[in-house]
């Protein structure tokens, strides 16, 4: 079963990372382009292989989403061994299927006479990458007194002659500074990724780099969301259901709170006191992610299941007040998941009763809130266990992180 189309993985990523900040993003895109028109210039690669490399490069800045001001944009394209490169190279390395080619984002501010010491199979693709970077920070600080001639004087240093040699000629083919000045290099991209062709291991694992991104804007979303993956897995096997619905359940859990990417980071910050205007607007969590699910043709049960978790059975809900009978099994699963997740901090005995005070008063699904309450001691060991395998790949991340940019100081 197809739950989602590799395009459209892409373009579900690249449109909940325009909502954390639409300038990088755009940026990502249209370095993407020149990448691509150059790497069609070499003649070495099939369309699928550029299709791949224009994903990751459409991406090369994601590490700043992490480690830069993102207020004052673009002012962190410079440096060797920029904090961002190293940040995104870990992200992709350690949570994506890209593997040895996510090091391109490391070296992509690495200039060609420091890459010659390095032992690198795509170094020549990070150079093209850095040389795509530069077009378009200069394209966009000087507008129309940008020309290309002016990285003359970087060959043999800050660039290979064969990556000025290829942007030349992609140039002078496909006229590319004229169609990112008219915005026509978007179709391009866009044609450009119906190569694409990810398995459905790789599907998933760029959908989880989707949910792990969700850390950039506040460290508890991830635990939050692994936590609710888990006890639905555990509700799912209690529950013995089959593998189609495991899977539906999975991936609706692992999306079900990306929408909040396009909500203020201030307000989910869980020591935050939301004013009441506020919570309305936490609600629109749930229109911002089912207005891209639909966009992007994400499979419509995950879809339904994943915009149903705020859902309440006697329809006290959000936000289409759904009844009983007007939910299904899955969505009730979702709603106990992530009921029992949203109140963390409380002690198991206060966790207990609420959850029996709520089946009790008919908002939560009253037999499987009983399987939890039968095997709760398991299920929240389980789950434990679980966030420490995240939190500790947090922490590998983050050492990974200063080892590699002390080697840069
Ligand atoms: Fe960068
Ligand atoms: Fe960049
Ligand atoms: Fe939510």
């Amino acid at each position: 079963m197809e739950y989602i189309g590799s395009k459209n993985i892409f373009m579900l990523t690249r449109d909940m990372l325009k909502l954390v900040n639409r300038k990088v993003m755009d940026h990502g895109s249209r370095v993407a382009y020149i990448l691509s028109m150059m790497l069609r210039e070499t003649g070495r690669y099939e369309e699928y292989e550029i299709a791949e490399f224009c994903y990751l490069a459409s991406f090369h800045d994601i590490g700043a989403y992490r480690t830069e001001d993102l207020t004052k944009p673009l002012q962190f394209e410079s440096r060797d061994g920029a904090p961002h490169s190293i940040y995104g190279y870990l992200f992709f390395k350690y949570l994506s299927a890209f593997g040895e080619r996510s090091k391109i984002l490391l070296y992509h501010h690495t200039s060609y006479s420091n890459l010659q010491e390095v032992d690198f199979e795509y170094k020549d693709i990070a150079n093209y990458l850095n040389l795509a970077d530069a077009v378009d920070v200069y394209l966009t600080a000087l507008r129309e007194k940008f020309h290309v001639g002016m990285f003359r004087k970087w060959v043999g240093k800050r660039f290979s002659e064969e990556t000025l040699e290829l942007f030349m000629r992609a140039e002078e083919k496909g006229q590319l500074i004229e169609n990112i000045r008219n915005g026509e290099y978007k179709k391009a991209l866009d044609e450009q990724m119906d190569y694409l062709i990810f398995t459905n291991e790789e599907k998933k694992k760029c959908l989880e780099l989707l949910m792990y991104c969700g850390g950039f804007h506040n460290v508890e979303f991830v635990i939050n969301t692994t936590t609710c993956v888990c006890i639905c897995n555990e509700i799912a096997m209690h529950m013995k259901l089959g593998e189609a619905e495991r899977e539906i359940l999975y991936y609706a859990a692992l999306l079900h709170d990306i929408g909040l990417l396009g909500l203020p980071k201030e307000l989910l910050k869980p020591q935050y006191e939301l004013s009441d205007a506020e919570k309305e607007l936490m609600k629109k969590h749930i229109a911002i992610e089912e207005r891209i699910f639909k966009l992007r043709n994400l499979n419509e049960d995950i879809l339904n299941v994943a915009i149903a978790h705020h859902e309440r059975k006697d329809g006290s809900g959000y936000p289409k007040h759904l009844k009983g009978k007007e939910q299904n099994k899955l969505q009730r699963i979702l709603q106990v998941a992530d009921g029992m997740t949203a109140k963390a901090p409380l002690t198991k005995e206060q966790v207990i009763a609420e959850l029996q005070n709520e089946s009790a008063d008919g908002k939560l699904d009253k037999e499987i809130v009983e399987i939890v309450l039968r095997d709760y001691d398991a299920i929240v060991s389980k789950v434990a266990e679980e966030s420490k395998a995240i939190l500790s790949m947090h922490t590998k991340l983050n050492t990974k992180f200063q080892k590699i940019s002390a080697q840069f100081t």
